[in-house]
């Protein structure tokens, strides 16, 4: 996403996003390489990429248990990420714009107590504890494959349940067509809010019958154990045929309206980042194409991408949602 300077002293201007990731990952990697060694660099990035996922997890996060997923789509067969990947290479701007500055930083969240609050067009507005909130439905494990705008992907055991439970709980009104999902804003535990990155809070917003498909996953946890901070406690959403920065994190209020939400991204960079953004293997970024992907775990310089699938492999669920629609226009 959008990205100013890096200690590897590669600059980027405010709107030239990440190159993709996965460019500047490689440009990086190269770098290194070339600097110091192959075998000593690889050494020392595994060594502190583990450090850095201890710190975050073992013996201090509480399990979550789980059933199987119910629904059709709830369980790809893919090889689940390594838990060190999906808690240490991350996208949580609050807590800085690198893919590691969030399970550096993201300690200071304090995530207890912690409320979401229900409001707009709804019978039934209400404040939900996080105790309330996670025993509102059964919890599932859904292994779902995730796919970021900027390349990369990951396959990843999620703990929730679907959003559409929640939904039916507060009763929106005939009226409501949108979900507005909004993230904590606190410049006091988060050290980028304030930044001029983004406009916070991050906000981020689904169609009623997205928010309503038993995919969209109001997710506590994740590998079995609740939500690491730096993925987003203590509740956040999935929405797997989706680019990654549809899924708010760290969410504080849920809000139904009437009007398309203005989004933190479609703010920033309106011809980048539409309001759908599904994923589109036929629909490039204006600065690069969407067609493959590097899973991560698969990497080093040589690996052979994927190909992209069509709504990240979702369609059979998800494609009668876009029936008629213009996805070129609807980015
Ligand atoms: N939510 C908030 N509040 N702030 C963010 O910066 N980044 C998004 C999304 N949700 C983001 C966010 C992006 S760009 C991605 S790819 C995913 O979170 C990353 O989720 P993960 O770190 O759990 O893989």
């Amino acid at each position: 996403m959008l990205i100013r300077t890096h200690d590897d002293g590669f600059s980027h201007s405010m709107t030239s996003e990440i190159t993709s990731a996965g460019v500047y990952q490689r440009r990086r990697e190269l770098m290194q390489l070339m600097a110091s060694g192959v075998a000593g660099t690889a050494l020392a990035s595994w060594a502190s990429r583990d450090a850095l996922a201890q710190a975050a997890r073992p013996g201090k996060l509480a399990a979550l248990p789980a059933t199987k997923a119910t629904i059709s789509g709830g369980a790809t067969m893919e090889k689940v990420t390594d838990y060190k990947d999906a808690s240490t290479y991350n996208n949580f701007y609050e807590f800085g714009t690198d893919k590691d500055d969030p399970a550096r930083t993201a300690h200071t969240l304090r995530t207890k107590p912690w409320s979401v609050e229900i409001e707009g067009m709804v019978k039934k507005p209400a404040r939900y504890q996080l105790e309330d909130l996670i025993k509102l439905s059964t919890q599932e494990e859904r292994i779902y494959r995730m796919r970021c705008v900027e390349g990369w992907s990951m396959v990843i055991p999620w703990v929730g349940y679907s959003m559409s439970k929640l939904i039916e709980k507060v009763e929106p009104l005939g009226s409501a067509k949108y979900v507005e999902f909004v993230s904590l804003a606190d410049p006091k535990t988060m050290p980028y809010v304030g930044s001029a990155v983004l406009a916070w809070p991050y906000v981020e917003g689904l169609r009623m019958d997205e928010a309503m498909n038993p995919l969209t996953l109001l997710s506590f946890g994740m590998y079995g154990e609740v939500l690491p901070n730096q993925n987003g406690a203590p509740v956040r959403l999935v929405v797997p045929w989706k680019y990654g920065f549809k899924n708010g994190k760290s969410i504080v209020k849920i809000r139904f309206t009437d009007r398309e939400p203005k989004t933190a991204w479609n703010k920033a960079a309106a011809n980048e980042y539409g309001f759908y953004s599904n994923v589109n293997p036929n629909v490039d970024h204006p600065r690069w194409s969407q067609a493959t992907e590097r899973r991560i775990g698969e990497d080093g310089l040589f690996a052979k991408k994927r190909k992209t699938l069509m709504f990240n492999g979702y369609e059979a669920q998800v494609g009668q949602l876009y029936a008629g629609m213009d996805l070129k226009k609807n980015y």
